[in-house]
């Protein structure tokens, strides 16, 4: 049985949220009150710091009607096509009041065609973020990129968040749990341990969670 998938997060509520203090209590800010959610979020940090859990979780949490959310990402490639059908389904989707979520999972800004996407974004943001209630939500594992993209220019409309590692006591806590739930033995101490081993990798930590007992 995967253990993350039996554990995944069933709302914004069981999210572990990164220790960097300044990021949670803006998300925390956000669930409570989701009108203050901003135009443009990008979360960044190394791989498995719970940026795409969190990030899908949260749009679980603002119960969008059907059709009012658009998820992309890396696989779809990041190009000026790809902007021009996002751009597309805004306009159709488009209006006054309604909260529309565009989803940038995995966003780069490496090659020509990334770049350009990024700084099409950015004339998107534009047009549509001050008259609209449009958001969108992006994560990344390359934020230098991104910030490099048009000397800042998008990642000045972006407010940024730094998931560089989950809250310690928060994952130990969560590990225990697990533990517990799957008559794993073990201590709070050998998962404190374990833990320090695969900081900050808790999808790895959770996938490898029964080796503890060996
Ligand atoms: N309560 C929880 N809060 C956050 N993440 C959790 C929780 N429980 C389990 N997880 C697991 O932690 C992992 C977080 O990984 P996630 O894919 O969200 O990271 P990421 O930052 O998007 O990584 P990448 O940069 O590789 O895309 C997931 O496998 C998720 O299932
Ligand atoms: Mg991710």
């Amino acid at each position: 049985m995967d253990l993350n998938k039996k554990y995944y997060p069933q709302s914004v509520h069981e999210c572990i949220l990164p220790s960097d203090l300044k990021a949670r209590s803006r998300l925390a800010r956000w669930v409570k009150d989701p009108s203050k959610l901003p135009n443009m979020v990008l979360f960044y940090g190394p791989k498995g710091t719970g940026k795409t859990t969190f990030a899908e979780c949260l749009i679980d949490h603002l119960d969008l009607p059907k059709g009012y959310l658009d998820r992309w990402d890396a696989k779809g490639g990041f190009s000026r096509k790809m902007l021009d059908t996002i751009e597309t389904r805004i306009r159709y989707r488009i209006d006054k009041d309604q909260k529309y979520v565009v989803f940038l999972d995995e966003l780069k800004a490496e090659t020509p065609t990334e770049i350009d996407f990024c700084e099409g974004l950015r004339s998107l943001y534009n047009i549509y973020c001050g008259k609209f209630n449009i958001h969108f939500i992006a994560t990344t594992n390359y934020p230098e990129q991104i910030r490099a993209v048009g000397k800042g220019s998008v990642w000045d409309r972006f407010t940024v968040l730094p998931f560089e590692s989950f809250d310690a006591q928060d994952v130990i806590g969560l590990l225990t749990n697990i533990a517990k739930q799957e008559g794993i033995l073990a201590s709070r101490d050998d998962i404190s341990d374990y833990w320090e081993e695969y900081f900050p990798k808790l999808r790895l930590a959770i996938k490898d969670l029964d080796d503890l007992e060996e």
